[in-house]
């Protein structure tokens, strides 16, 4: 099976491709990357001699129709994924994750080609705190962010080409994941390596808000047993009932590294920032038998601080840059 991967140099791509190559031995894996500063050629070091990698904007309609067309398969990860960066920028999110969306579902639709496109539960807005409630895929639409409306006028451009013009598509909605090869800008690789270079930790606002945490690896076995079996046209929610906390997991990155549990600081609050993110993988489960393997946050945790602790190499060189870009906005909060 010929497979087109895009955004493979990033975190989940990568770990997709690593997954992949471990468990589909059919599997002939062609990665399309623009190499942005999210993707780390590092991450397929590994791997390098067994996948074609090209470098080339998913929304460039030259570079993206030849590789289509020689795939049967296409998984689309490539995105701009942080939301902090979308208020600051919010141009090149409606690029790369509308247009970029758009120009590959064309050429998916020229060349008739299977099509799995990635998506986040962001696109459904945030949850109260305390209410218990989860979303589910019947869930209306209420992005708050640039990131999160992309991906959603994203997804919603994959409902309209299935329903229009028939191409033979799934949509997968996950929550958050952890885990290696992940960029240090986000919230968990951006704790442990704080605490690896000698930095305070910084958790926004109260750090009451929910996340939903899964592991990389419990997402990319959901997504193939999508493709494996999920009804065209579908849309799945991806989710291994990881409710936490951010302040409770600093407190718990703290203690697996040793240092006192209240060694972080508070700092300004996201400009919109979502409470909570919780999700009912129910369909998943019942339809496609899919459990997630990592059912302990902890454990997982710990492995995830562990390979940061033994691949400094892989992500010291990123650290000072992204740390001066918090900065330039991000004050320490009494
Ligand atoms: P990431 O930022 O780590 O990686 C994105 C990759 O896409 C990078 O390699 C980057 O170079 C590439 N890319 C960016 N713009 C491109 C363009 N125009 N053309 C080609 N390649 C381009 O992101 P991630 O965390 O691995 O997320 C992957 C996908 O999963 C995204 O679609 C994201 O919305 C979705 N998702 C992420 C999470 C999460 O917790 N990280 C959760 C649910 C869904
Ligand atoms: P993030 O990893 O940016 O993912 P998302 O915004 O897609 O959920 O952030 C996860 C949570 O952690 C979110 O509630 C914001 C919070 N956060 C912090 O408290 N401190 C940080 O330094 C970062 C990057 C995020």
């Amino acid at each position: 099976m010929r497979v087109l991967v895009t955004g493979g140099a990033g975190f989940i791509g990568a770990n997709f491709v690593h997954r992949t190559l471990a468990t589909r031995p059919d599997a002939r894996i062609t990665v399309l990357d623009k190499l942005t500063y999210a993707a780390n050629p590092g991450s397929l070091a590994t791997v390098r001699d067994r996948i074609r990698l090209v470098e080339g904007d998913v929304g460039d309609a030259a570079v993206v129709d030849p590789l289509v067309a020689d795939a049967d398969l296409v998984v689309h990860f490539a995105a701009e994924s942080h939301n902090d960066n979308s208020l600051a920028d919010p141009g090149i999110f409606v690029h790369t994750n509308v247009v970029g969306t758009f120009t590959l579902l064309e050429a998916i639709r020229r060349n008739d080609v299977r099509y799995h496109h990635i998506s986040t539960d962001e696109v459904y807005g945030d949850l109260k705190l305390d209410d218990g409630s989860r979303f589910t895929e019947s869930t209306p639409y209420n992005p708050s962010s640039p990131y999160s409306s992309t991906k959603a006028s994203s997804d919603l451009l994959v409902r309209a080409w299935v329903r229009s013009f028939g191409i033979r598509a799934t949509i997968s909605n996950c929550s958050n994941n952890y885990g290696p090869y992940q960029h240090v800008e986000k919230f968990i690789p951006r704790q442990i390596t704080n605490v690896l270079s000698g930095i305070r930790p910084k958790l926004y606002g109260t750090g009451d808000n929910v996340r939903d945490w899964i592991h990389v690896d419990d997402h990319n076995d959901a997504v193939w047993a999508i493709i494996d079996g999920g009804t065209i046209g579908e849309t799945y929610l991806i989710g291994a009932d990881g409710e936490r906390d951010n302040r409770t997991v600093i407190e718990t990155i703290l203690e697996l590294l040793g240092q006192p549990a209240d060694a972080f600081d508070f700092v300004t609050d996201r400009p919109g920032h979502d409470l909570r993110y919780a999700i009912d993988s129910t369909r998943l489960r019942t339809e496609l038998g899919w459990r997630p393997t990592f059912t302990d946050f902890r454990s997982g945790l710990a492995a995830t601080v562990d390979w940061y602790r033994d691949n400094r190499s892989w992500w010291e060189p990123l650290k000072r840059d992204v740390e001066a870009r918090y900065a330039q906005t991000e004050q320490v909060l009494d």
